[in-house]
């Protein structure tokens, strides 16, 4: 099946990470597999696909620039602005250190103190450059969905996909997932527990529905 045949897919996957010092660094417990899944399902279909991503990606056939902080992940992403799909499943921190230690911080110095400054928006970045890109954002939420529902509307997505990753089967680190979709008009549909795989097959097939105009 070659549906996705002539589009330029983006995908974002894993968790940054930012550096406290030369060893450590603050991150998240993002696997990358749900970024994973929907770029090779995109491959697969056709569409020429770049994962910008923090983890090792998969054997799949498209481009990969790998990054780890937040904003080398910006720089990527803002750079392609040819896309026809923007996928952001990364988990992006969304506070990295103000100052990166030279030397690795000792135990011997005491407990550092660590001043924290906001990384980019990538997503945000991405909407508003508005190249014509359909943009899809995840949220990972341990909870009510309400918060979704505000952060797509906030957004200004065209999809959100939002999972508790508190759900048995869902989140980090499964091979499961239980997706609540919510659309730009604050409409959702929940969609029951399936693979990561076909949580991305099921993705696409609304992306292709929306970009015909059928949906
Ligand atoms: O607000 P929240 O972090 O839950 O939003 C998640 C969505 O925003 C994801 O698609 C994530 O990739 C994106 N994001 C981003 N830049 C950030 C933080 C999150 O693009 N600094």
């Amino acid at each position: 099946m070659a549906d996705l045949a002539g589009w330029r897919v983006l995908v974002t996957a894993g968790g940054t990470r930012e550096p406290i010092d030369p060893v450590r660094y603050i991150g998240n417990r993002s696997s990358g597999k749900m970024g994973n899944a929907i770029a090779e399902a995109a491959a697969d279909r056709g569409a020429a696909v770049t994962l910008i991503t923090t983890v090792t990606p998969p054997d799949f056939e498209g481009s990969v620039i790998e990054v780890e902080t937040a904003d080398q992940m910006a720089e990527a992403v803002w750079s392609m602005n040819d896309q026809d799909v923007v996928v952001m499943a990364a988990a992006v921190a969304d506070f990295r250190p103000a100052a990166v230690h030279e030397a690795k911080l000792s135990r011997r110095d005491g407990p550092p103190v660590i001043e924290l400054e906001p990384t980019p928006d990538i997503l945000a970045g991405v909407v508003e450059r508005a190249t014509g890109a359909t943009i899809v954002g995840f949220a990972a939420e341990t909870g009510s969905l309400d918060r979704a529902v505000a952060k797509a509307l906030d957004k200004g997505v065209d999809v959100l996909v939002a999972n508790d990753v508190l759900a048995e089967g869902s989140g980090f680190g499964t091979t499961t997932n239980a997706v609540t979709v919510i659309l730009a008009d604050g409409s959702s549909q929940p969609w029951p527990l399936m693979s990561k795989r076909e949580v991305a097959d099921r993705l696409l097939d609304l992306l292709l529905a929306m970009r015909s105009g059928s949906d």
